[in-house]
């Protein structure tokens, strides 16, 4: 009966019952002595490894021992043993040993301790590493927990196109897709979508209340550690709504993930928090304190007097009205405010994109966008501008195609109640609850300028 790692440990007791098991997967380490040979092997189904044990008296496949390396590939049957005072519960007893595949001798992440960034270079050996293990299980379980709590809170998962004709953000940082054919594909050019938001907002106006989750797209010239060239976001949107309650649903979220992956994944932090021996990271503690934590809200104008009177740090110094916050004042905030997320609020109109709802100022937007410790911009949301006239002189304003936007325009025509929502780069946030240094470790194949291999 092939079982696997998990399982194991936790029916041990009725397994250890059977004359034999089987179970496979790839060899960790070897160990040897005279007596026996020790080998822990991974499946993938847990983070614990699991150790099988070889006796060489009698052991009849001596000449097959000889092949079995690190990252081979095994089945392996034998009894199972419970070990009771040691940290794993049980281990094997092995009969026999079947030799599925060994590993050449140019397998590239040999050695132990290989730096991040060499380990980059192969994303597709990273699922061998305990490092990449421990994020991609990471990534798996705040996914789940993201799609948990918009159930709990009655939000519909809703698919967002793709392929799209929109430039929803306004920034030309779209991906263009070609045939090779003289003849388009589709009657106007095709584009990746780089949010989908606006497709969202059509759905919510009979739903009421959506989310989409999907992999996003934008030409980036970016070679910064926390841009990707595709990346996934988490897009809610709700009608009858408001800025406090879209806040307060941002709020939420990330305490409800934070609390989730807390109580699920204490394996991966703890393994994470020491992978660098040198360099040892808190992060657990700093999680405990966010979800204990009310977030900071301030807005644009009350952030940038605090970024005024500390001036002088910044490379980016003059400090004034309708200047975009720069990574390094977002850090600044963050810290000023004790290391705290820091919701801002009322940005300037003209920094931000024509479907944002202008307040009544005149000058700034009901928007809003919170800043995370280390990380900078986690979230952008607003509510969305309802006013048929108003939304249709800020397009015409950026030089959007209004012939190609007026679905989204209509949309204010036809029975549009309020509505509002805000986009998670789910990369940053598991940068933040992983502690990782680079974007690029927390995506199974990263996409950045000048790369494109796999
Ligand atoms: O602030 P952004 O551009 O907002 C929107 O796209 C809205 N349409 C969302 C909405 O209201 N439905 O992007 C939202 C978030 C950013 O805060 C950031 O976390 C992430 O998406 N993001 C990126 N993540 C990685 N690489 C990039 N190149 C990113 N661009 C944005
Ligand atoms: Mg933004």
């Amino acid at each position: 009966m092939l079982v696997n790692i998990k399982d194991i440990y936790q029916k041990a007791r009725e397994l250890s019952q059977l004359e034999k098991i089987k179970v496979g997967g790839w060899v960790k380490s070897i160990r040897e002595s005279k007596e026996k040979i020790f080998i822990t092997l991974n499946d993938g189904s847990t983070s614990n490894p699991f150790q099988v044990i070889i006796s060489r008296k009698n052991f009849s496949q001596a000449d097959l021992l000889e092949q079995i390396n690190f990252a081979s590939s095994l089945l392996v049957s034998g009894k199972l043993i419970l070990t009771p005072d040691r940290e794993q519960n049980c281990e094997l007893q092995v009969s026999k040993i079947e030799l599925v595949n060994s590993t050449a001798s140019d397998y590239p992440l040999q050695k132990k301790n290989i730096p991040l960034e060499v380990v980059r270079n192969y994303p597709h050996l990273r699922a061998k590493t305990n490092y990449f293990l421990a994020m991609f299980r990471l990534r798996h379980a705040i996914s789940k927990s993201i799609h948990d709590f918009f159930h709990q809170e009655g939000f519909y998962y809703v698919p967002t196109p793709i392929i799209t004709s929109n430039d929803t953000e306004g920034a030309g940082e779209l991906f263009n897709i070609t045939i090779n054919e003289k003849e388009p594909f589709f009657s106007k050019p095709a584009k990746l979508t780089v949010s989908g938001q606006l497709q969202a907002e059509a759905l919510a106006q009979g739903l009421g209340k959506v989310y989409a989750f999907g992999p996003c797209f934008r030409a980036e010239k970016s070679h910064t550690t926390r841009h990707l060239a595709e990346f996934w976001m988490v897009e809610p949107e709700m009608v009858f709504a408001d800025l406090d309650k879209i806040i307060n649903l941002a709020e939420r979220l990330i305490k409800h993930v934070i609390n989730y992956i807390l109580d699920n994944n204490s394996t991966e932090l703890k393994y994470l928090e020491n992978y660098d021996k040198e360099n040892k990271k808190e992060i657990i503690n700093k999680l405990k304190k966010i979800v204990d934590q009310q977030f900071t809200r301030i807005d644009y104008t009350q952030a940038l007097e605090i970024l005024k009177v500390k001036k002088e740090n910044f490379i980016f110094n003059d400090i004034m009205w309708e200047m975009d916050l720069q990574s390094e004042h977002e850090k600044y905030l963050c810290q000023y405010f004790n290391n705290s997320p820091v919701f801002i609020t009322n940005y300037p109109t003209n920094l931000k994109p024509f479907y944002m709802k202008n307040n009544p100022d005149g000058k700034t937007a009901a928007c809003f966008d919170l800043l995370l410790p280390k990380i900078g911009e986690l979230i952008g949301g607003s509510m969305r501008e309802n006013n048929y006239h108003v939304l249709q002189k800020k397009a015409q304003k950026i030089g959007l195609d209004l012939e190609n936007m007026n679905w989204y325009l209509n949309l204010r025509k036809y029975g549009y109640a309020p509505s509002g929502g805000f986009g998670l780069g789910l990369e940053r946030l598991i940068m933040f609850i992983s502690g990782a240094e680079n974007i690029r470790d927390t995506i199974t194949f990263p996409r950045f300028p000048g790369k494109l291999e796999f």
